[in-house]
């Protein structure tokens, strides 16, 4: 079950819990899949240490840094570049699954969520930079991925992506975001989903 949403302000409150902090990097592009299919929009992911898909980003500490510092410092670690990620970039906070809003405490972790649009050109720039100079390449990070954004036939693109096994709400974080952001059209998206599930 998804976790309350919480306003940063309202986040940042629960201060004896663990605070971490994700951003989903996009573009717009014109680049065809095939030289047909367009792709419209580039958004990335990235493959965890763990085998799971997921956010750049990762573990802050709000007493010692702003979340938006704590996450610029995760993304120059993961993804060898900064990004300058603002307050304003961000969408949604709320506690982990499995972590209780009723009894928070030190084992609690809050879960904070930025979106920032980027140029085709950096993205191109976070991949190589991601696959090279971050320090974290083939530690806590085995390498972006884009996802995507397209269905094509028996369930190819889209469907079988969102098969693949995510962190905490990092699948939800992904298709709230391209509903809001109106990077897939609704109807594709849920035709997406319910592919994905059969
Ligand atoms: N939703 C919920 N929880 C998430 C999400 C998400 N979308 N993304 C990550 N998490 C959880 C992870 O399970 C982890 O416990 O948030 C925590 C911090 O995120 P990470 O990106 O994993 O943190 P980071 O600081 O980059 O890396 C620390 O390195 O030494 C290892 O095992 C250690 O997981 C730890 C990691
Ligand atoms: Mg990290
Ligand atoms: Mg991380």
């Amino acid at each position: 079950m998804e976790s309350k949403q919480l306003s940063r302000a309202e986040a940042l409150g629960f201060s004896g819990c663990r605070h971490a902090c994700h951003v989903m990097l996009y573009s717009d592009t014109k680049s065809r899949l095939f030289g047909r299919t367009p792709m419209e929009h580039i958004v990335l992911m990235q493959m965890r240490f763990d085998g799971l898909l997921g956010f750049p980003g990762g573990l802050v500490n709000p007493s010692k840094e702003t979340l938006e510092a704590g996450l610029i410092r995760e993304l120059l670690e993961e993804i060898g570049t900064e990004i300058p990620v603002t307050a304003e970039d961000h969408v949604e906070s709320c506690f982990a699954p499995g972590s209780s809003p009723s009894s928070p405490s030190s084992s609690s972790l809050i879960i904070h969520f930025y979106v920032k649009k980027i140029e085709e050109e950096q993205i191109r720039e976070v991949e190589k930079a991601a696959a090279s100079t971050a320090a974290d390449h083939g530690l806590e990070v085995m390498g972006m991925v884009r996802v995507p954004l397209y269905t094509l036939l028996r369930g190819s693109g889209l469907p079988f992506f969102l098969s693949h096994s995510f962190i905490g709400n990092a699948r939800s974080q992904l298709i709230r975001s391209l509903l809001r952001l109106g990077l897939v059209a609704p109807d594709r998206l849920h035709q997406a989903l319910a592919h994905a599930l059969e």
